[in-house]
């Protein structure tokens, strides 16, 4: 039993060697083309994946595309120089960038940054790339071959010019496209080849494959990238749009680096003899770590084996560092208390994180401890909190997130008037729409579907912009996309006024439950109510008691409009808080198989079909459901709802 634990402990550092290793080598991907199977490989910042393509800036068409900076970046990083020695790279990219005003706004840049994120305030005019404080200072570490689509600022030659930029918006040598026909934002696919030979950097720009050729060259400029980059950086794009907006898309990105030149051998050397060390060491010290752990009963290996068998999952941290990085839990650092224990908040390394207590009276803690981390963890969508790792040490089960300024959505809706002045209109519906986006893509996006049960306005979180992230998959169940037959899964849970009618019944979760949380969410977003309002003492069964039923009721009058949060003090279109309002009332169907898909949903809110008919007079619930009248039910088997009472456990 020892020696295979100390042989796997070999073989991780010989993996872990082996790393190094190719790390020093080169860096080579291609990408043909961009599908959800790609988010793992990719740091995505207020970018994503859709319609084939890296929408480096949000293309939800109907809601808010103006003003937003995005960045999106191959996650391994690429080294770039090592000992005065330099790397050399090519890669060849195609993008369409597709104007949405006239002219468009303001354009995309191929980058190497050591930044994973974006500066605040570098939309606009700045690209992504640095804001007014970073421009031309050495702290922002970047370097960019840029596509600007628009004039503005006096440095640029015009709207639509290639640059090259060093630490600053403005560039260094730059050309326009004008004189050769081509037009960078005009919905056609450019292709572009970006080569550095340790020298010079060249770039070459064609509408078609002869983009080697000489004939295509915009510029070539000599250039010592280790002056103004650290040794290791990402490789991606930036992108942002003002007033002026755009699509900006990019298609298919391969990327090639060559290794640094070196003494290979000795090289090899420096990497064996220190690994083999470490090894022999390695495994000596692990095997009396082992045996003195096994003695105080400490360890346990269900949970280590469990994650294990997940793949890539987050990080895993150590108490000590988790102590040290929240104040050994200080109360001072106590961000809020949840169902199933304490978050902290922390700094690590420099960052602010999240550091989340499980309780260890919360009965099913260990489950819903390796349901979070085998769901989230391996999840990359801007609207999911992003786990960033676990620690269970000396019976402490400990969750680690990225930090959210703006604290959860209960929190502004419930609190008062002058903290929910900050959600406007606009803000409301971005909400919305990102969490659509989210929930779509746990239901339909992930290779196994993921139900997230308990979608509720305290488990999603706010950043620093407002947008909405869901969090909390303690109660999340995933589902093999291949298994449709059980698209259901029992032990229901869930929070009352969220939970659709049929699961007092049948007690499942379904996509259709998870769809009926989200609609109960969405009246509470616009009309600032909680799902438990009730307008008069009714006496009424659990689930007729909500907030649905004052909304249909007003619906119903024909004064949906009054159902609008005060807090907004009109000032929204009315027009499309009724669409969201009726779109709210869709989903929370008391027919499971008459609400929308999450699909659906999205399509609504991005103005890309028009919301589906609601009845006036809110229709009875009946059980077992009648079966789908529309298509709209990809994924509903009415045959799997009829289940007689089982398990209920509300929280
Ligand atoms: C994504 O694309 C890759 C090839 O580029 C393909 O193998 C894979 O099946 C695609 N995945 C999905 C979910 O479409
Ligand atoms: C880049 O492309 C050129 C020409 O095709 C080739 O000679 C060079 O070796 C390539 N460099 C790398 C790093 O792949
Ligand atoms: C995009 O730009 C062209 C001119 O370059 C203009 O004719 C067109 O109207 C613009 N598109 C939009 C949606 O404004
Ligand atoms: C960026 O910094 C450079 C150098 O300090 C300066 O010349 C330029 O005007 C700045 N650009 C903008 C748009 O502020
Ligand atoms: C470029 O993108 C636009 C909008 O996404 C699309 O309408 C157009 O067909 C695309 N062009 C090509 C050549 O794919
Ligand atoms: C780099 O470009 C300059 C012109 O800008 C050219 O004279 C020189 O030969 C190039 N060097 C290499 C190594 O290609
Ligand atoms: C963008 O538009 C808004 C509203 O039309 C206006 O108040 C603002 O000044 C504009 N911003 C810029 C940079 O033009």
């Amino acid at each position: 039993m020892r020696f295979s634990i100390a042989w796997k402990l070999l073989f991780s550092l010989l993996t872990i060697a082996c790393k190094i290793e190719t790390q020093v080598k080169c860096l080579e991907f291609d990408f043909p083309g961009f599908n959800v199977s790609d988010y793992p490989k990719m740091i995505l910042e207020n970018s994503l994946i859709s319609l084939g393509a890296i929408q480096v800036t949000p293309d939800v068409r109907g809601f808010s595309i103006a003003n937003q900076a995005g960045r999106a970046l191959y996650k391994k990083p690429f080294t770039l120089w090592r000992k005065g020695k330099i790397a050399t790279f090519n890669t060849t990219f195609v993008i369409n960038i597709s104007n949405q005003t006239d002219p468009g706004g303001e354009g995309l840049a191929f980058v190497l940054t050591s930044e994973k994120t974006a500066p605040h305030d570098s939309s606009g005019m700045w690209l992504g790339l640095v804001n007014e404080k970073t421009n031309m200072t050495r702290t922002s570490r970047i370097v960019a071959v840029e596509f600007d689509t628009r004039k503005s600022h006096p440095g640029d030659l015009d709207g639509n010019h290639i640059g090259l930029n060093l630490n600053s918006i403005d560039s260094v040598v730059q050309e326009s496209l004008s004189s050769r026909g081509i037009m960078i934002s005009s919905k056609d696919d450019l292709i572009a080849h970006v080569r550095y030979d340790g020298k010079n950097i060249s770039v070459h720009v064609s509408r078609n494959l002869d983009v080697y050729e000489q004939r295509n060259l915009v510029f070539s400029r000599a250039i010592d990238l280790s002056a103004y980059l650290p040794k290791r950086v990402y490789v991606g794009f930036t992108a942002s749009t003002s007033n002026f907006t755009e699509l900006n898309c990019v298609k298919s990105w391969r990327f090639e680096g060559l290794e640094i030149d070196g003494d290979r051998k000795l090289l090899w050397l420096w990497i064996t003899i220190p690994s083999v060390c470490v090894l022999v060491i390695g495994a000596f010290l692990g095997g009396l770590y082992l045996r003195s752990r096994s003695k105080a009963g400490e360890t346990n290996p269900d949970i280590e084996a469990e994650l294990d068998n997940c793949a890539a999952n987050p990080q895993k941290f150590k108490l000590r560092e988790l102590k040290r990085a929240t104040g050994n839990f200080g109360v001072e650092n106590k961000l809020g208390q949840g169902g199933f224990g304490m978050v902290f908040k922390g700094k690590w390394q420099g960052r602010d994180i999240a550091v989340k207590r499980v309780s260890e009276k919360s009965h099913q803690g260990k489950q819903e401890f390796i349901s979070e981390i085998t769901t989230i963890g391996n999840l990359n969508h801007r609207n999911l909190v992003k786990l960033l790792g676990w620690c269970y040490e000396r019976k402490e089960y400990l969750l680690v997130y990225e930090f959210m300024p703006n604290g959860s959505l209960d929190r502004y809706l419930f609190l008062g008037d002058t903290s929910r002045s900050n959600l406007t209109w606009e803000t409301r519906k971005n909400i919305i729409t990102g969490l659509s986006q989210a929930l779509e893509y746990l239901h339909n996006g992930c290779e196994k579907r993921i139900l997230h049960r308990d979608i509720k306005a305290s488990n999603v979180m706010l950043d620093s912009d407002f947008n909405a992230k869901l969090g909390d998959f303690g109660l999340a169940r995933m589902i093999q996309q291949s298994e449709m037959t059980h698209h259901s899964t029992k032990e229901i849970a869930g929070t009352p006024g969220y939970m659709a009618p049929e699961t007092f019944l049948n007690g499942r979760a379904t996509v259709e439950t998870d769809v009926y949380a989200f609609g109960v969410l969405m009246l509470e977003v616009v009309s600032g109510k909680k799902p438990s309002y009730v307008l008069v003492k009714e006496n009424q069964t659990n689930y007729n008691n909500s907030i649905v039923n004052w909304l249909w009721e007003l619906y119903r009058n024909g004064t949906i409009r009054d159902a609008a949060d005060p807090g907004m003090e009109s000032l929204f279109d009315e027009e499309e808080m009724k669409s969201v309002l009726l779109l709210g009332l869709a989903c929370c169907h008391p027919n499971p198989n008459q609400r929308p898909s999450m699909k659906t949903v999205l399509k609504v809110l991005t103005g890309e079909t028009s919301p589906p008919d609601v009845p006036t007079e809110r229709p009875a619930f009946m059980w077992p459901a009648m079966p789908p009248s529309f298509s709209d039910t990809e994924y509903s088997l009415p045959g799997s709802q009829i289940h007689s009472l089982t398990e209920l456990t509300g929280r």
